[in-house]
């Protein structure tokens, strides 16, 4: 079978089996090719609640598909990869949290979506890269604990002086891996690009940046944007993505290093194993998991539009 056979299939297993398929901006363009939606975190959290599909196949990492679960207990769920995971979504645990929230009385905990559920259960909001700001800046709190992006979180802190953060040790290995050094080495090749940042970068990384935002937040950026050289420091994917739709534009990846190994795990016959009932991870989470990592999410949502 080639490429658009197995697309062919799948598109037609998916009305027959009445699957909706969720795609993270990370996967690769043939994936995105048999997507319903294709999105950044924020987009697929909100996504996942609108479709009227009785199952959902998550293309993207395990908290991804715990997110769509936990706001759609209705449906059936499948991670389309069981092994992909995110590398800082498992940095902590609940029980980490426990233990902040003993050490700073008064304050409230904030996390990434990058996280697990049980975690979740823990927090009193959460937020993605491209809602952080807003949400926080609405947050009646102004004493936050910020798991588990010290990247993330610096970036958001350094946005709303008046309120008092704590960040904790960690990141995303994949973003935390595009040093200073290469940023200057590819400025130097290209100095008229501007620098699009995700704000999981390195602080020394978004200080250089034209612009900082989530996958989708850079994509309309440079589609929108009058320039047309632009350097991305984010997953590699979105480079190949970006000279797919605005062909007359060139794009340049920040670091060879910037490689996210789980977001590339899934392939399209995993997508197609799943429809066929042959593969993939059903998303199992008891009743209370559900609610408790629900609220914070909700809180999200409510806070971020
Ligand atoms: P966003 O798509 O929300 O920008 O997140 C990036 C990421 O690292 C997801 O794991
Ligand atoms: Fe996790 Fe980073 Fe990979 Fe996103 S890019 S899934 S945050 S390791």
């Amino acid at each position: 079978m080639d490429i658009s056979e197995i697309q062919e299939q799948i598109r037609r297993l998916k009305e027959e089996k009445d699957f909706c398929i969720l795609v993270h901006a990370y996967q690769g363009h043939e994936i995105w090719e048999v997507a319903d939606y294709v999105g950044d975190s924020y987009g697929l959290a909100v996504n996942a609640t609108k479709t009227q599909r009785k199952n959902v196949i998550m293309c993207g990492v395990r908290f991804m598909a715990e997110t769509v679960k936990t706001l759609s207990p209705e449906k059936r769920v499948f991670l389309s990869n069981p092994m992909a995971g995110c590398p800082m979504a498992d940095q902590m645990t609940a029980e980490d949290v426990i233990r902040l929230k003993k050490e700073h009385p008064g304050y409230d905990v904030c996390a990434y979506i990058n996280t697990t559920a049980e975690l979740k259960t823990q927090c009193d909001v959460i937020v993605t890269s491209s809602s952080a700001v807003k949400i926080l800046k609405n947050y009646p709190s102004d004493k936050i604990i910020f798991v588990p992006d010290p990247n993330l979180g610096g970036w958001v802190k350094d946005r709303m002086p008046e309120k008092d953060f704590v960040l904790v040790k960690g990141g995303c290995p994949t973003h935390m891996n595009m040093k200073p050094s290469d940023i200057k080495k590819v400025k130097k090749e290209h100095p008229n690009a501007l620098l699009l940042a995700h704000p999981e970068c390195l602080s020394e990384v978004v200080g250089m940046a034209d612009y900082v935002g989530s996958t989708t937040g850079i994509m309309d950026y440079a589609k929108e944007s009058d320039a047309g050289e632009f350097i991305i420091a984010t997953e590699q994917s979105i480079v190949e993505h970006l000279q797919i739709m605005a062909p007359t534009k060139k794009f340049y990846l920040a670091s060879i290093m910037a490689v996210c190994h789980n977001m590339k795990v899934t392939s399209l016959m995993d997508v197609l194993n799943v429809l066929k009932g042959q593969g993939g991870e059903e998303i199992i989470m008891d009743k209370a998991l559900i609610e408790e990592s629900r609220r914070p999410i909700d809180r999200m949502i409510e806070l971020g539009g």
